[in-house]
């Protein structure tokens, strides 16, 4: 039986999640559209913590500001009524067909500069609401021909703008990390900072750099092929991940923001062990676990309840199947084979210099290498091990 989720789980979700009346490209909505309020009252019972918008998920886009007023008037009772924290914003850059080519680097300069005043717009919004961090995806900076859009001028344009943005929290106080969400495509054929790889090397350009990490998503890199517990890793070992956004993924086809752990299971095992402490036992990450999702077109409203509950339970029996891994003697035992922990010792002794290693025969001159590529690793006893713990078998 699942435990159940509580606020010091700290899970959130984005309001378009549950919120999604499961229009695709094929097909009408099979849902009704959800009042937000009802979302948040709901998501409060399931044992949620926190939530994630984009302006046009509360606010119509095209709202007057009489409406615009009204609608956030209720918001802020039904958080006040329930104690949800909103932890993180963004803005829809993708819906309005006024960004078909882009929103920061959108050919069209006039565009540019309505979604900059968009995102600020939100950003104030995001601010009074208490959120501490902002997601930025570009889902439609990119293209589908290579002829009509100059790529470094893009990055110049998308650099130009967080850099506004950043500037402009900055010197309004707001206290907002930012938080770069890659995806390799759709819906443009091709999408700039595919990657999270490629959303480093970006960040590590900007004027505000050190206040600007990753969201990165389950499934975005797995649209790339990508390991994403691994690239989680790197994230941390950057000191980059900002946000999450968990969900599932089946393979290399098209963005299905699955329930969390729907997709790659043992990679959401290992990826909730890295969260959750690993080897250390110390929480690697400290923000929100925000899922973000799409109840499957298949399902009605009560099936959007129970989809919703799913990723927080899937989350807590992965969590509990990954402390029961780290507490297993044969773990101990099957990990000191890997030599595992030995990674953490530096190749060099202390203050030992390349002329040391040089002068010693037996790093090289001497060194055996036959008797050390004979050596097993024992991984596979050790991955059979997860296994075991993630089918409930130890
Ligand atoms: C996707 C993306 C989006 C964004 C969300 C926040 O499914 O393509 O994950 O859902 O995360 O819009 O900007
Ligand atoms: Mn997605
Ligand atoms: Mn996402």
């Amino acid at each position: 039986m699942a435990p159940k989720p509580t606020k010091e789980d700290r899970f959130a979700f984005g309001l378009w999640t549950v919120g999604w009346p499961a229009r695709d490209p094929f097909g009408d909505a099979t849902r009704p559209p959800l009042d937000p309020v009802e979302a948040v009252h709901r998501l409060t019972e399931l044992g949620a913590y926190g939530l994630n918008f984009h302006d046009d998920d509360l606010i119509p886009f095209g709202s007057d500001e009489p409406t615009r007023e009204k609608i956030i008037a209720r918001f802020r009772d039904a958080l006040a009524e329930t104690g949800m924290q909103v932890t993180t914003a963004t803005t829809n850059l993708f819906n309005h067909p006024v960004f078909k080519d882009g929103a920061f680097t959108s050919n069209d300069r006039d565009i540019r500069r309505f979604a900059l005043r968009k995102v600020m717009r939100n950003l104030d919004l995001a601010a009074s609401l208490g959120a501490k961090t902002y997601v930025f995806w570009g889902g439609r900076e990119g293209s589908e021909s290579d002829a009509a859009k100059d790529v470094r001028a893009a990055l110049d344009r998308y650099r130009e703008g967080i850099d506004l943005l950043a500037q402009y929290v900055i010197d309004r106080g707001y206290g907002i990390r930012f938080a770069i969400e890659p995806k390799p495509n759709e819906p443009r054929g091709d999408i700039l900072l595919p990657t999270l790889g490629h959303a480093l090397a970006f960040i590590s350009g900007l004027e505000h750099h050190e206040m600007v990490g990753l969201n990165p998503e389950v499934g975005h890199e797995q649209m790339a092929g990508l390991n994403f517990a691994a690239g989680i890793a790197q994230a941390l070992w950057h000191g980059k991940l900002f946000h999450i956004d968990l969900n599932g993924q089946r393979g290399i086809k098209f963005d299905q923001d699955l329930v969390f752990g729907h997709g790659d299971l043992l990679n959401a095992f290992f990826l909730v062990d890295l969260l959750e402490g690993g080897a250390s036992g110390v929480p690697a990450y400290d923000g929100p676990r925000h899922f973000d999702y799409k109840p499957a077109r298949t399902e009605d409203m009560e099936g959007v309840w129970a989809s919703a509950a799913a990723n927080m339970s899937t989350y807590l029996l992965l969590k509990e199947r990954a402390a029961a891994f780290r507490a297993d003697p044969e773990v101990a035992e099957a990990l000191a084979t890997t030599r595992v922990a030995d990674l953490n010792t530096p190749t060099l002794s202390p203050g030992e210099s390349y002329a040391e290693l040089l002068a010693d025969r037996s790093a090289f001159e001497e060194f055996d290498v036959d008797a050390a590529a004979s050596r097993g690793l024992g991984a596979v006893r050790l991955n059979q091990l997860a296994v075991e713990h993630l089918l409930g078998a130890r």
